[in-house]
Order: C-alpha cells, then structure tokens, then sequence
C-alpha cells in the first residue's frame, strides 16, 4: 500500500475514534454534511463536526472515491450519488429559521468513484431556483448567501441526463443578518481573497473565520507585501464581518504613494458586487495617515478612506455590471503612504426568479407522500418548481404562487383510508385515485372542493360517506383531445432549412465588415485585398533567399522585408510537391477572408507557373513548440503561458464560431502557434483547415489531415475532424503550456515514445499536479490557476468528443484564470473555489 494512503487511513481512524471519544458536537449555527461518510466525526485539521447524510436525504447510495488522497478534506473521499430520480434534495433545517442570511457551501470531487474516467454534469438548484451547473472533474466548492423564504432550505441536484449526480459536501454556516447586504437574490461567491499571506499552502477558515469562509491566497508580484508578525487580536472589534486577524494581518501596497493599486478582472454575470477589507498594520510616525480614494470601473463608484491602526475598514461595491471591474485605489495628496488592500471578496448577484408551490400546497403533499409510502424518483423538492422537474403525476398552475391543480396516484398500491390531506390542495381541480386499494368513506370536505372532478373506479371498498352504503356516482373525466400539428411544422421548417442551405455562404464577422467566398465555384478568386507579387519581387525581400528562419511541410521559409520596412515571413513552396501545392491554395484561399488579431495574417502571395509563395506577417519569437523544446532560450512564464493560451483560444473560437459555416483547422499543434515579440500569439498553417461544408468535396476529404499526439480517438477510428477535434488538440497543447513536454514524449527511461495523456492522466487523477508542472517553472505559478487550466485541458482531452466543450467555453474559462503581470495590474485567478484545502504547494 501506498505510505500516503496508510498514513491517511491511519488519520480517518483516528479522527473517527476522536469523535466516538468526545461525542459528535457540532459548532453552534453549522450544519456541516459529509455526503457519502458511513460515520459522523471531527474533522482534526478544523474541528468541525460532520454528520452524515441520514436525516438529510432519504435518496441516493454512498461510494467511496477511487482517488485516494491525503492532502484533501476528508470530506472529499465519500460522495453520495443519485442514479435514479430526475431531482434530489438534501433538506436544510437550520435551526434560526427562515427569513435569516446563510452561507451554503456545496462541495464536489468525482475522484473517478465509477471507475469510468468520466465525471458527470448536472444542475444544481437552491429550493426552487438554479444555482449552477456542475461539470467539473476535480474538486471543486459553489458558494452562496441565501435567505430562505421556508424554514426547510433544499439543496437539489437536477439530472440533466449528462451522468449521474454526485455530491461531496454540504455546508450551512449561519451568518449575522446585518452583513453582506442582499437586495432580492442571492450571492454567488466568485472569489475570496487574502492578500500578502506568504504561507502559500494555507488556506484560512473555521476556526480563524467564525463563519467558516474559505480565504485564499493571492498575491500579485508588482506589488510589496506588508505583514504584521504578531497575531492580532480582533474579536473585540466590533466590525460584524468578523474577517479574521490572520487575514487582516497581512496586505499588498505599491511601492510609493503615487503609484495606485490597479486591479482588472473580467466578469461574465450581469451583476457584481466586490467587498474589499482594509486595516492599518504599520504603525505610522505620528501625524501621518494612510488615506486613499477608491475608485470602480472609471467613477462608477467613488469611495475615500482612512485608515486607524488595527481598525478594520469594510468598502461596499453597489452592483454594477460590464465585461470588466476596474479598481484602482489612489492614495490622496495629504496621506504621502502608498494605498493598501488587505483583502477582498467577488460575488455575482442573482435573481430569484422562481416563486415556490403554495405552502399549503406542499405540506398537504408531502404528508400525502408520507401516508401512502409513495417512493416516486421525482418526488423531492417543490412539487412544481422549476417546471422542468415537476413531480411525475401531478399538474400546476404556475401563478404566483404555483398551485397543484392535478394529480394521478392511479395503479399506486394506496390503502388504507383516504387521507384528509388532499382535500388541502384547495385549487385542484382533478384527481384519479383510481386502481388502488382505498377503504372507507370519502372525506366531506374532498367531495365538496368547488372544481374537482375525481376518478376512484377500482377502489371496491370506497364508499361516499359512512355509513358505507350506496356508491357516488363518478363524475365523468374529460379528456381534452388535442389535435396534433405539430407534424405539419417539422415539414415546413425543414422546407426553410433547405432552402437557407441552398443560399449558403462562408462569411466571417469582423466589425460589421463580412468576407464572403462562394463555395463549389471552380474559380475561388483571391481578393483584391492581398497584394500579388512577382518572382523577382520575392527575391529581393528576401534578400535572395538568405535567411532561412523555418521548415514546413512542403518547403522553406524565409525572413522577407517590405519596401516600407515591415518584415514579413516568406513561405516557398518547393516546385515538387503536388500535395503542399493544394494546401497553399487552400491556405491562400482561407486567409484572404479570415482576419482575426490571433489568427497570422497574409500580406500577399506569389503564384506564377514555377513559383509559389505565401507572404505572412512576420512573428519574432518563433513557435511555441521551440519555446517549449528548449530551443528557444526566452523562457516564458506562467502568466505567459497563461495569455498564449487565450490568444490560441481566442484564434479558434473565430474560426469555429465567428465564421459561418465554422473552419476547422485540423492541424492545431504547437508548431502552429506563433508568438509576436511582445508573445502574443497567433495560429497559423491553415493548410489542411477547411470550412465544414467543404468536407463532402471528395478531392479534400482523402487528403492527410492532423499530426500524431494532436489527434481525438475518434479520429482515429473514423478520420472525421470536426470542431471538436480541433478543441482536443487544443488541450494537449494546453497540456504542454503546463508540464512543458511534448505531446508525444519520452518515456521516463528515455527507451520509447509515448504520448502525453498517458503519462500525465494518472498523476493529475491522483490529486498532484506539482508533479505534472513544468520543472523550469520552479514553482512560479499560481496554484488555482494552473489546476483551473489543467481542469479545462482534462475537458478537452475527454476521449469523446461530445464531452469536450466548445472553444467559446473554453477562451472564457481561461480568461478567468489569466493572470496578467502587465503593468501592475492583475486578474483574479480562480473564478470560484477550487477546494476546501488546495493541495499542498511545496
Ligand atoms: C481543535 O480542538 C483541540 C481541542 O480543543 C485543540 O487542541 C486544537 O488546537 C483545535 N484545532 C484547531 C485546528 O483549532
Ligand atoms: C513610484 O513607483 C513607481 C513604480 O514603482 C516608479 O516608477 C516611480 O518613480 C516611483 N516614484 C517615486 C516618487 O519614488
Ligand atoms: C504589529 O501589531 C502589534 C499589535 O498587535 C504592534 O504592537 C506592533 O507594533 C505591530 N508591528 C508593526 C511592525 O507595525
Ligand atoms: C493634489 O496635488 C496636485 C498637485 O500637487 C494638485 O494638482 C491636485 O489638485 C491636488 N488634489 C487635491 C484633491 O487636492
Ligand atoms: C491619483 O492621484 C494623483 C494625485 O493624488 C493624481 O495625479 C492621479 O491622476 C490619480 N490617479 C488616478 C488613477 O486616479
Ligand atoms: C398534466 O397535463 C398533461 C398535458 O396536458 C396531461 O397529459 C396529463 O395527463 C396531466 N396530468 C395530470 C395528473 O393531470
């Protein structure tokens, strides 16, 4: 066995008999679950107190992860899933009640449980309303604050038939009502930050933070880090947020008052609301003070502070929307101190837009529910809300609030009496009991609501009222009959459809200004856009052919300069190759309309009857392949790496979803991504690239398309490229901005090749990705963003292709964790928590 696992199992058992010795105590206002646990205990690295799921949740079966290991929660090594039933609800019942703030903590870590490699993605709800979409294959938390309307608070898991839901963790922390201001909705955490910590592994929380908020560490390396080495001693102050001393002890300033503290971070949610905490921890000379003005997104909101030594200070944003948040903290003319920021928080506001069921409603049919024993899958949660998971067998009407107007319990095995319940489901309007085995009287007070028709044929012992004598006559049941036009539609839409098709073109958006090429025309003509050049014109921007600064596939490439002074990047094609003569038509053909700032672009071309040559814009730095081999001895960084991965991201998404029909580059590959000298990148080579509605052009599609290490399964399998090959080459290119290797790779003894994925699945699945990190690195990264990119390169890489996301998906996620060192200015690194405890950093 493993030393990890053994010293890990040797920690679960002492912690469980830790528990067994005190007694299970939970932390007064927590309801803290560890879905899946077979025991309650206390968890050593917290003290908190963990239950297991029984009262909670009466679905669903407990399994344990395939990954084992020791630098996670233990909360993370059980999960509970829920194979049957469209929607399953853990039921909260804090003991202040509705109408109070909590934090509500879902936890999840697919840990590969099923043995299938292949996580889920479902929906998760907060009683009636979405919260978010799981789909994520390593551990991961989703946080709100939330004030319920009921008193029972429901954490449901939506199937949305991509995989079975699974659950972690569930946390409820009670909060004091007067913080974190909330409006109508709830708020989403998107991050929370402390910054100047040093102690990179360390994660703060319960018990340092009375609420038990989870604060990360970050740190942006322009600016100076201040810190206080004593502890300090807050739980006097009277600032309610209560954020801890060991959070407020540290902070990042800039090097001199004139500089100001500029932070930007692009958001996607329509509302924002930031927190930033503040406290003095220097001890000024006297008569000097540390003020500074706030600023948000260019005055949008204003704010002037100063600081008093050890007193915390709490900014609230108003809401505010847009692509970016710009924050800038100046300081005033009269502090002469540089501003600082201790800490922050980031929350996306979100509606409520679902009312739940009539309370009345929900109780009566929730205790019908009990009576009967009914076991149906879909029966948890609201029995109406949202309408997408509404109880099988009944009916609503969705005013405000929803009502249950309908329900069938026919053939359900019911006995005994008829329950006094239903007739509590005062608007409903038709009810069929029929087919069970009821006994004794029809309640009055059923027979007598105003708009019901009811079935109860087959029930032999039913009768209407006691004495059980005659039989009620039924009522009759009307079947609406709807007629059926549907069929009609699907005939005329499809007409449509054929004849758009018919008037197909290949356009790509740029600015308003569209490129169009019309396909299966024997002459595709190059715009008038690209210069042509003659032979002798080539000859002397290159200087005769004297530098050679590449080698493609089918000939040489050349460093060129313009009359104007403009380099340029000559590419010949070598007078031999019938095959690389096809693709520089193609390629000539594509570029002449697509222009993109990540895409290389075409200066001109050279098509005489010997010559043939491509004129690109010229990129200093090479290919990203030679960075990454060594051969090129600039070394990129993180932050780097991170912003080529954005740019390449940012290329393909154009190609795939700013272009109609969508082109797919087929060749995606390090080799292909070029870096300008500020190293930003570009994709070029689009030989083999072809628009989707070109591929049944028999004379293309037997063509070679791809480079080993870079191709999907089903490529192999099948041959077919579409844009979800190209989002598989796009993460083993991810895969080699990370660990620095190469897609097909020396074995560790140097004796064989293999690819990439084989080498770097096992390691990632066990929970280490230090060990999958370029070593040139040293370290140099940001922990939560370089799993959040090896989460998304794994997404990429699923081996089917209809797991993988769209490249649009893809460029937001890793603008999300991009972290730009430009001047001084930096974006937050992980848009929600990774997990509870990051692994280890050193
Ligand atoms: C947990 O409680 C024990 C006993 O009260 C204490 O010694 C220990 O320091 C606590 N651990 C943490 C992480 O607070
Ligand atoms: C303040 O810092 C900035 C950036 O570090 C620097 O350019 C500037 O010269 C400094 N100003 C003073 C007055 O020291
Ligand atoms: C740190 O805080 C303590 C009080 O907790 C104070 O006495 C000390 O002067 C502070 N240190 C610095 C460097 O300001
Ligand atoms: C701060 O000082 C600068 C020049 O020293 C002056 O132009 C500016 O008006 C002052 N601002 C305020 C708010 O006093
Ligand atoms: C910051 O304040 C200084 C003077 O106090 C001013 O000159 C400067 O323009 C301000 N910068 C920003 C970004 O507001
Ligand atoms: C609910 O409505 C649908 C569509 O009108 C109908 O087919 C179904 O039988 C109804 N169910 C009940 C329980 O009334």
């Amino acid at each position: 066995m493993d030393r990890s696992i053994i010293a890990f199992s040797f920690a679960l058992l002492a912690s469980i008999a830790l528990a067994l010795v005190l007694g299970v105590q939970a932390q007064p206002g927590f309801i803290s679950i560890d879905c899946g646990a077979l025991n309650g205990y206390t968890d050593k690295k917290t003290n908190i107190t963990y239950k297991m799921d029984d009262g909670f949740i009466s679905s669903g079966k407990n399994v344990q992860i395939s990954t084992m290991v020791s630098q996670y929660n233990l909360q993370y090594l059980n999960v509970r899933i829920f194979p049957d039933g469209r929607m399953n609800c853990y039921t909260l019942r804090p003991d202040q009640g509705k109408n109070r703030k909590y934090l509500i903590r879902a936890s999840f870590w697919y840990g590969n449980y099923d043995g299938k490699n292949r996580h889920p993605s479902f929906d998760l709800y907060i009683d009636v309303n979405y919260w978010a979409t799981m789909d994520v294959a390593f551990c991961h938390a989703k946080e709100i604050i939330y004030v319920p309307k009921v008193d029972d608070i429901r954490v449901c898991l939506g199937n949305t038939g991509n995989g079975v839901p699974f659950i972690s963790a569930l946390e409820l922390r009670a909060l004091d009502d007067d913080i974190y201001p909330l409006g109508s909705g709830f708020l989403r955490v998107r991050g929370r930050f402390n910054l100047g910590q040093t102690v990179e592994a360390y994660e703060f929380r319960y018990p340092d933070d009375v609420y038990d908020r989870l604060w990360s560490i970050m740190n942006n390396p322009k600016w100076s880090i201040l810190s206080n080495t004593s502890a300090i001693d807050l739980s006097k102050s009277n600032n309610a947020y209560k954020v801890p001393g060991e959070v407020l002890r540290t902070a990042q300033g800039t090097m001199n008052s004139s500089s100001p503290l500029y932070f930007q971070s692009p958001i996607n949610d329509a509302k924002w609301i930031l927190y930033l905490h503040f406290m003095e921890i220097e001890r000024l000379k006297s008569g000097l003070q540390r003020e500074f003005t706030i600023s948000l997104n260019d005055n949008q909101f204003t704010e002037t502070v100063s600081l008093e030594y050890l007193k915390p200070v709490v900014v609230v944003s108003p809401p505010f929307s847009g692509p970016f948040i710009t924050l800038s903290i100046n300081s005033t003319n009269k502090s002469g101190n540089p501003p600082i920021l201790n800490a922050m928080e980031l929350y996306s506001v979100v509606d409520l837009p679902n009312v739940p069921t009539a309370q009345d409603d929900v109780k009566a049919i929730y205790d019908i529910k009990a009576t009967y024993h009914i076991k149906r899958g879909s029966w948890q949660g609201d029995p109406c809300v949202p309408r997408d998971y509404t109880w099988d067998g009944l009916n609503c009407s969705y005013g405000n609030p929803p009502r249950i107007i309908s329900l069938k319990l026919s053939s359900s095995n019911l006995m005994g009496d008829i329950v006094s319940s239903l007739s509590h489901l005062s608007t409903m309007e038709y009810l069929d009991l029929s087919n069970n085995q009821l006994t004794g009287a029809i309640p009055e007070s059923l027979a007598e609501l105003p708009h019901l028709s009811f079935l109860l044929t087959g029930n032999v012992h039913l009768c209407l009222a006691d004495p059980c004598s005659h039989k009620k006559k039924q009522k009759t049941i009307f079947v609406r009959v709807v007629a059926s036009v549907s069929g009609f539609f699907v005939a005329l839409f499809g007409a449509l459809a054929i004849i758009w098709l018919i008037k197909w073109k290949q356009t790509c958006s740029k600015g308003g200004e569209a490129f169009e090429q019309i396909p299966n025309s024997s002459e595709r003509t190059l715009r008038s856009k690209n210069r042509t050049f003659e032979y002798r014109e080539v000859s002397k921007i290159t200087g005769n052919f004297g530098q050679v600064i590449g080698k493609g596939g089918f000939g040489k490439v050349y460093l060129g300069t313009l009359d104007n002074g403009t380099m340029v990047a000559v590419k010949m094609l070598s007078k031999s190759s019938e095959q690389g003569y096809k693709e520089f038509q193609a390629e000539a053909q594509l570029l002449a309309f697509l222009h993109h700032g990540n895409l290389v672009s075409l200066f001109g071309y050279c098509d005489d009857s010997k010559h043939k040559a491509l004129l690109y814009e010229y990129m200093a730095n090479g290919n990203l392949r030679q960075h990454l081999s060594g051969e090129h001895p600039k070394f990129l960084t993180w932050s780097k790496r991170l912003q080529i991965a954005v740019d390449a991201a940012q290329g393909l998404d154009y190609l795939h979803n700013g272009c109609k029909p969508p082109i797919i580059h087929r060749d995606l590959k390090t080799s292909n991504i070029l870096l300008n000298e500020d190293f930003r990148a570009k994709i070029a080579d689009f030989g083999l690239s072809r628009a989707f509605a070109f591929e049944n052009d028999s004379h293309v599609s037997t063509r070679p398309a791809g480079t080993v290490g870079y191709l999907g399964p089903e490529f192999q399998s099948s041959g077919n490229c579409d844009k979800k090959s190209d989002v598989y080459s796009f993460g083993i290119v991810l895969f080699e901005l990370v660990t620095g290797q190469l897609a097909v790779m020396r074995s560790r003894d140097g004796s064989n090749f293999m690819q990439i994925l084989e080498w770097l699945i096992p390691i990632v699945e066990s929970g280490d990705i230090q060990r999958i990190m370029d070593p040139r690195l040293q370290g140099e990264f940001n922990i939560n963003s370089a799993w959040k990119v090896v989460e998304i390169a794994m997404s990429c890489t699923q081996p089917r292709a209809i797991e993988r996301p769209d490249i649009n998906h893809v460029s937001t996620e890793l603008k999300e964790s991009l972290v730009s060192n430009s001047s001084g200015s930096f974006q937050v690194t992980s848009s929600e928590i990774l997990c509870d405890s990051v692994p280890s950093a050193r």
